[in-house]
């Protein structure tokens, strides 16, 4: 295994993360949902997609900048909302937002993340973005928002495709909950994770502080996926999107779209942006790679509303191809969260800086300077995977 110091690739993180992080925890973010086709769908895809190398085209002076809904990103990449970052790393939410403010992207705040909206506030001085799950208790998701709002959180991402958990099997045999139980076998793990277990010792934040001590009935909330039986609202649907984006007043991104239909319905509640997304391959196993329905989703509201993507992001190629194929920027989970594991705020910037050489490197061998030159032309059309 390479030293920090010495890590050039996602995949090295990953496994830096894996020797660093409790396993249930590593593996809460590593899992994809049943038989992990679609999760793996995400990274395989990527992979057939072929560059087009272009020669003598001039490509002194390159940028990567672009405005992602109104805010200023240094490159078309944004931290996506994970739930339990915190859990990766002690005060991991804070530490990742402090790393996305420094390389210039968007931080997303998950619902489910371990540090609250106001303490990520604190530590941070640019707006972040806050994701947000609809829940039964309409008073606890406009509080949210209002929260959301004080924080001068500057875009609200709504997460559409997780009103039901999809089951992934390693967190059930892993009995993953937050804070961790402690059992023999976590404090055999905590033994052999020295470095995290001090570092939890060490911070406040080791439950949901977004919603303990906001919601009454939080009890059950060790367990994520009975607490979100109980409280997500099965009964989601498309005139939510209006009243949220008329109580939050700002940009409102859909996170979840894989349909061409329901992209447009996205659109006609008010959407100001998409996110081509299967949930890392998480929630409905089964269903395409998040690249791969991308170009219809782009044929169908492109020229509307902005649309991003997330789903098997693991390098500054990936995030190129993305682009090429239409997206505004791609965001990274699991990406940025093995370099919080690995390293803290120092991953996450590392982690950034691997992705931000590979996309500017790419995009100068595709002979193109400025990333919003980027589009089909540098791709092999017939290698974007079929359709259907
Ligand atoms: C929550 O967003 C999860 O995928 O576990």
């Amino acid at each position: 295994m390479p030293k920090f110091d010495d890590v050039l690739t996602i995949d090295e993180m990953q496994a830096l993360a894996r020797a660093r992080v409790p396993k249930q925890f590593f593996d809460y973010a590593d899992s994809g949902s049943w038989t992990e086709t679609t999760y793996r769908a995400n990274q395989d895809d990527f992979s057939k997609i072929k560059l087009r190398q272009r020669v003598a085209t001039d490509i002194e002076d390159r940028s990567l900048s672009t405005s992602l809904v109104g805010s200023a990103s240094s490159m078309p990449v944004a931290l996506a909302p994970t739930g339990l970052a915190g859990m990766q790393y002690p005060d991991g939410e804070i530490k990742a937002a402090i790393a996305a403010e420094k390389a210039g992207v968007p931080f997303t705040l998950s619902t489910m993340a371990i540090c609250s909206i106001e303490d990520v506030a604190e530590h941070t001085s640019k707006p972040f973005w806050f994701q947000l799950y609809v829940m039964k208790d309409r008073k606890f998701i406009e509080r949210l928002i209002d929260r959301a709002k004080a924080a001068q959180c500057s875009a609200l991402v709504l997460t559409m495709d997780l009103q039901i958990l999809g089951q992934r099997h390693k967190d059930l045999r892993n009995g993953m909950s937050a804070p961790p139980r402690v059992t023999p076998r976590f404090v055999f793990e905590m033994m052999r994770k020295p470095h995290w277990a001090l570092g939890m010792l060490n911070t406040q934040r080791r439950s949901f502080r977004n919603i303990e001590g906001h919601v009454e009935d939080a009890r059950n909330l060790a367990s994520l996926s009975a607490w979100i039986a109980d409280q997500f609202d099965l009964k989601l649907n498309w005139t939510d999107l209006l009243t949220i984006k008329r109580q939050f007043g700002g940009p409102v991104i859909v996170k979840g779209i894989l349909d061409a239909d329901d992209a447009r319905s996205a659109v006609a509640h008010g959407a100001d942006g998409i996110i081509v997304s299967n949930h890392g391959g998480r929630q409905l196993d089964g269903a395409p790679s998040s690249i791969r329905v991308l170009p219809e989703i782009i044929d169908a509201v492109g020229d509307k509303v902005e649309v991003f993507m997330d789903g098997g992001v693991r390098s500054g190629q990936d995030v190129f191809k993305a682009i090429a194929l239409g997206a505004k920027s791609a965001f990274i989970g699991r990406a940025f969260l093995w370099g919080l594991g690995a390293g803290g705020e120092a991953g996450v910037t590392r982690t950034l800086d691997i992705i931000r050489k590979e996309l500017d490197m790419t995009m100068a061998l595709c002979g193109e300077r400025d990333i919003r030159n980027v589009g089909p032309h540098n791709v092999y059309s017939n290698d974007i995977p079929p359709r259907s």
